[in-house]
C-alpha cells in the first residue's frame, strides 16, 4: 500500500474536518456552514461512509480528505499529505530530504557533464590522446561526428580526472557518487583512497531524453576485455532506463515516426554519420518496458536491428508484451552472418536501407522461427507449433492481431482455426491461477482507497500523450480521488514524463510509475479516450446527484434551515447533465456500430 493509501485509511474524514468546522450530525451524514464561503444556511456536507465532502452553495464542489485540507489551509497536495501523515502517524520521506535529492541530481548532472567537456577536450588537443585520435580515424569517424557525440578520451593517468574536477569545485564524494572515480584501498599503490574510473579509454557521454549528461560508456582502444565500463548504477543513471543518443536522435524519430533501436555505441555512430538519425541503442542489453515506454512519446513504431542468431524464445515474447505497450507492431530486421549495424552500414549503407524495407513483425518472425526445421505434413510437429506459438497469442492483448494470426497458423499448420482457438483457451485459463483469489482481495479494500475508471483514464493519458490535444473539456474535477487529480493536473501541464514528476510531490511517484506501465487493451486510441472520459463524468455526476439526493432527504426531513429549493435546483441540473452524457454515449455508440458494421 503506498504512503498516501495509508494515510487515507487511517483517517476518519469527519474527525479532520471537524476539527475546522462545526460539523453537526444530520441523518447518517454531517453539515455544516461552508467554510470555503460565506453563508447563512449550512450546505456543505461530509459523508463518512464516502469519505467525501461536498457544498452544495456556491463553491458547488467536493472531494476527499485530501482536497478538504489543501483548500483549507491554501496548501499543495504534499504538504496535505504530510500534515495528515503526521496525524495518524504515518513516516513519509522528509521533504528536505527529497529536495535536497534534487540538488543532487541536478549537481551529479554537472560534474557529468564536466567530465564529458574535460575528455572531449583531451581528445581533441591532449598529446597523450594521439592514440585515441588514430583509433576513431581508422573507424572512420569524421570530425563532425566526434563533435555531434562529445567523443573524448580518458588520460591513461590515477588522477587527471579527479585533479581536473577538484579545481573546479567539486568534492571527492561527489566524484564517487557519479561513478566517475572508484575508491581503492587506503595505502594502495596509487597513494590516494579514490583514482579514475575511465583511464586510457575512448569515452562515450550518455544523455538523458533531455539532453543532460547521466554517465558514460568507455571502450578500450585495444582488443582487450572487457571491451566497455560503463558508470555504474547513480542516481542520475540507469542504464534499464536510458537509450543512447535518444537526444540526438528525436527529431529524426518523430520525423520519420519511426525508431531503429540497435545495440551498440558504434552502430549508432556510424548510422548517424551516414545520415539514418533515427537510430538509438539499448546500451548493450535486451530491451526494457521503460525504454519502450520512453521511446512512446515519439514514435509507437519500433524496429530492432537483431543478431539472427541471438534473437531467442524469451526476447519474443517480451516484444508482444511491447507491443501491447506501444499498441502497434514492432518489427524485426535481421543482420546477416554475426555482424552489426556498424560492419553493415560502413560496407554499404544500402544494404542496411534494404534490411530495413524488408523487416518484418516481430510476431511473423517468430512463426517462422518456431516452424523452421519442423515437417508441417506430420500431426505431431504441427501440434508442436501450435503448443510453442500459443504463449505469443496468450499475450497479445488486440483481438483482431490475434485473430490475424490464429488464421495464420491455420494456413501453415492446416489446423482448423476453431481447434487452434479452442486450445488457446485452454492454455490461458491453465495459465492463469490465482485471479479470482486477486480479485476478491481488491475489492475489499476498493471503496476508499482506488477508483479503477479514474487509473484507468489516467493510465491511458500517461501513456498517450498526445491526447492531450482533445482534453479541453476534460475537468480535474472529475476525478474524486485528490492524488489522481493531482496527476491528471500535472499531466495536462507538462510536456514529458520526467517534467510531470517534477510537479509532482514525490510520495506520487510511485503511483505515476504504476500508472506508466500498466498494460492497456488495445484498440482504437480516440474512440476509447472519449469513451474513458464520459464514464468518468458519468460516475462522478452521479456521485455528485447521490450526495444531492442524501443532503436532500436530510433538508426535507431535518430542519427548516436548508434551501430546500436551492439544492433541488442542483438535482435538476446535474440530472440534465447526466443526460447530456447519456446521449453522447448513446451517439458514440451507434458511430462504433455503423463503423463495425462495414468490417465484415
Ligand atoms: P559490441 O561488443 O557489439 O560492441 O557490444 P560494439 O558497439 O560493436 O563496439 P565495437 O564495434 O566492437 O567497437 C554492443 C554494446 O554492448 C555493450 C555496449 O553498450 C556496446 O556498445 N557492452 C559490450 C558493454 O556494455 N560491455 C562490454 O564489455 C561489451
Ligand atoms: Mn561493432
Amino acid at each position: 500500500m503506498s504512503e498516501v493509501d495509508e494515510v487515507k485509511q487511517k483517517i476518519d474524514i469527519v474527525e479532520v474536518i471537524g476539527q475546522h468546522v462545526k460539523l453537526t450530525k444530520s441523518g447518517r451524514n454531517f453539515r455544516a456552514l461552508c467554510p470555503f464561503h460565506s453563508e447563512k444556511a449550512p450546505s456543505f456536507y461530509v459523508f463518512p461512509e464516502r469519505q467525501s465532502w461536498h457544498c452544495f452553495g456556491a463553491c458547488n464542489t467536493g472531494g476527499d480528505v485530501f482536497s478538504f485540507i489543501m483548500k483549507q489551509q491554501g496548501i499543495d497536495f504534499g504538504e496535505a499529505l504530510r500534515l495528515l501523515a503526521e496525524q495518524t502517524g504515518v513516516t513519509l520521506p522528509s521533504r528536505v530530504r527529497l529536495d535536497a535529492r534534487k540538488d543532487e541530481r541536478e549537481r551529479l548532472h554537472q560534474v557529468n557533464e564536466a567530465a564529458a567537456t574535460y575528455f572531449h577536450d583531451q581528445l581533441l588537443s591532449s598529446p597523450d590522446a594521439a592514440k585515441a585520435r588514430d583509433y576513431l580515424l581508422r573507424r572512420g569517424f569524421t570530425a563532425d561526428t566526434v563533435a555531434a557525440f562529445q567523443l573524448g578520451y580518458g588520460p591513461d593517468r590515477w588522477e587527471a580526472l579527479k585533479q581536473h574536477l577538484a579545481e573546479r569545485g567539486y568534492s571527492e564524494s561527489e566524484l564517487v557518487d557519479a561513478g566517475l572515480v572508484v575508491e581503492t584501498d587506503a595505502g594502495s599503490a596509487t597513494g590516494g583512497n579514490t583514482r579514475d574510473r575511465f583511464r586510457n579509454r575512448l569515452m562515450f557521454p550518455i544523455h538523458d531524453a533531455r539532453g543532460r549528461t547521466t554517465g558514460f560508456g568507455a571502450r578500450v582502444l585495444d582488443d582487450s576485455l572487457p571491451k566497455y565500463t560503463n558508470s555504474p548504477q547513480t542516481l542520475v543513471f540507469d542504464k534499464s532506463g536510458t537509450l543512447y543518443a535518444l537526444h540526438l536522435a528525436a527529431p529524426a524519430i518523430r520525423k520519420q515516426d519511426r525508431a531503429i533501436l540497435v545495440e551498440g555505441y558504434m552502430d549508432v555512430i556510424t548510422a548517424h554519420q551516414n545520415d539514418f538519425r533515427n537510430v538509438i541503442a539499448s546500451m548493450g542489453t535486451a530491451i526494457t518496458e521503460r525504454q519502450v515506454t520512453t521511446l512512446k512519446r515519439l514514435t509507437r513504431n519500433i524496429t530492432l536491428a537483431l543478431d539472427a542468431d541471438a534473437a531467442g524464445k524469451e526476447a519474443m515474447l517480451r516484444c508482444v508484451d511491447y507491443e501491447n505497450t506501444l499498441d502497434a507492431e514492432v518489427r524485426v530486421m535481421l543482420l546477416p552472418g554475426g555482424r552489426d549495424p556498424d560492419d553493415v552500414i560502413r560496407e554499404d549503407p544500402d544494404v542496411w536501407k534494404d534490411l530495413i524495407e524488408n523487416a518484418v513483425p516481430v510476431v511473423d518472425y517468430a512463426l517462422d522461427m518456431t516452424t523452421a526445421g519442423l515437417d508441417l505434413s506430420t500431426a505431431r510437429d504441427q501440434a508442436r507449433v501450435i503448443r510453442e506459438f500459443l504463449p505469443i497469442l496468450a499475450r497479445m492483448k488486440d483481438i483482431v492481431r490475434r485473430d490475424h494470426y490464429i488464421r495464420k497458423l491455420e494456413i501453415r499448420t492446416g489446423t482448423r482455426y476453431n481447434v487452434i482457438e479452442a486450445a488457446l483457451k485452454d492454455h490461458m485459463t491453465a495459465s492463469r491461477p490465482g485471479k479470482a483469489a486477486r480479485k476478491s482481495v481488491q475489492v475489499a479494500t476498493a471503496p476508499l482507497l482506488s477508483r479503477p475508471i479514474e487509473e484507468e483514464c489516467l493510465s491511458l493519458l500517461l501513456q498517450h500523450p498526445e491526447l492531450k490535444d482533445n482534453s479541453e473539456e476534460f475537468l480535474p474535477d472529475y476525478f474524486q480521488n485528490s492524488q489522481n487529480r493531482e496527476i491528471f493536473i500535472a499531466w495536462q501541464q507538462s510536456a514529458d514524463l520526467e517534467s510531470l514528476k517534477e510537479i509532482l510531490d514525490p510520495s506520487i511517484w510511485e503511483q505515476v510509475d504504476t500508472l506508466v506501465s500498466r498494460s492497456l487493451v488495445s484498440g482504437r486510441l480516440e474512440q476509447k479516450h472519449s469513451r474513458l472520459v464520459l464514464r468518468l463524468k458519468k460516475e462522478h455526476l452521479r456521485e455528485v446527484k447521490t450526495l444531492e439526493a442524501a443532503a436532500l432527504e436530510e433538508a426535507m426531513t431535518g430542519g427548516t434551515d436548508i434551501d430546500v429549493t436551492q439544492l433541488s435546483q442542483e438535482g435538476i441540473e446535474t440530472n440534465i447533465q447526466l443526460q447530456e452524457v447519456f446521449q453522447q454515449e448513446a451517439r458514440a455508440n451507434r458511430s462504433a456500430r455503423d463503423e463495425s458494421g462495414r468490417v465484415p
